[in-house]
């Protein structure tokens, strides 16, 4: 069942919103060599609580962790631990927030350092392929418009996208109604109404789109060991333009 927001609902939305991508500016900055992912986490979980929210991946299906971190190789997921990240890493933070009753989130991809030019090109090609996705984010779209527009903009730079792992509806609960794939032909699944609040997260391989699961049972990486990156906002449906609930501001494309 797709839940449509009132007014009220939407508004606070947009402040889940607004501290979750600050969240992600946070942990963007702090992507550093030397740096590791614990700390990043660390940071985030202390700022995402003085704010006066609460880290929605921690304990989510047991998830032990306040962010994903995942580096390289690993697509989603990954757990932050103590070692440090290096010059040239590939490093996608997903960060979500739950504060007065509902969710943000969202993810980046940042490269600690200066990187080479093939991950810099998949790091820009997956956030763009996030926006071309969401020129289809409209009343009267249907949600594989969306997923359609992801997956060409990415094969066409030579990428895979990935599909084990869709998007979804956001609100009261992290995961809702609809399902959002990154692949698939145009003009199938619900059509898009005004309300709907739904998080667009393609997850781009450099190599092929298969994955695999580590023995940890959370980590995703590539089965290939090619660099995986990933992007996502929380977005809401309108009338007109979709609104980015989750800012852009500081979330490192400008870097790029
Ligand atoms: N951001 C992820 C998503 O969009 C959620 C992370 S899974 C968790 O589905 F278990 F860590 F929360
Ligand atoms: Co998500």
């Amino acid at each position: 069942m797709i839940v449509l927001k009132t007014a009220h609902e939407v508004d606070a939305m947009r402040r889940a919103g607004k501290i979750t991508a600050a969240a992600r500016a946070l942990a963007g900055e702090m992507v550093k060599p030397g740096v590791s992912t614990k700390a990043i986490d660390r940071a985030v979980h202390d700022f995402i609580v003085g704010q006066g929210g609460r880290p929605a991946f921690l304990r989510y299906n047991g998830y032990p962790a306040s962010t994903c971190i995942s580096i390289n190789d690993r697509v989603i997921h990954g757990i932050p631990d103590s070692v440090k990240i290096k010059e040239g890493d590939v490093v996608s933070v997903d960060v979500g927030v739950f504060i007065d009753g509902y969710n943000g989130d969202c993810a980046a991809t940042y490269i600690a350092g200066t990187g080479s030019s093939e991950v810099r090109k998949l790091v820009e090609v997956t956030r763009q392929s996030f926006f071309e996705g969401i020129k289809f984010a409209r009343a009267g779209c249907r949600v594989s418009d969306i997923s359609h527009a992801i997956q060409q903009y990415a094969e066409r730079h030579g990428y895979s996208v990935v599909r084990e792992y869709v998007g979804h509806g956001i609100g009261e609960k992290m995961h809702e109604d609809p399902e959002v794939p990154n692949y698939g032909n145009p003009g199938h699944g619900p059509r898009l109404m005004p309300g709907m609040t739904i998080a667009v997260e393609p997850m781009v391989n450099m190599g092929g789109a298969a994955v695999r699961v580590l023995d940890d049972g959370w980590t995703v990486v590539t089965k290939d060991g090619k660099p995986s990156a990933h992007y996502e906002n929380t977005v809401l449906i309108t009338a007109g333009d979709p609104e980015i609930l989750t800012p852009l501001d500081g979330d490192g494309g400008d870097a790029l």
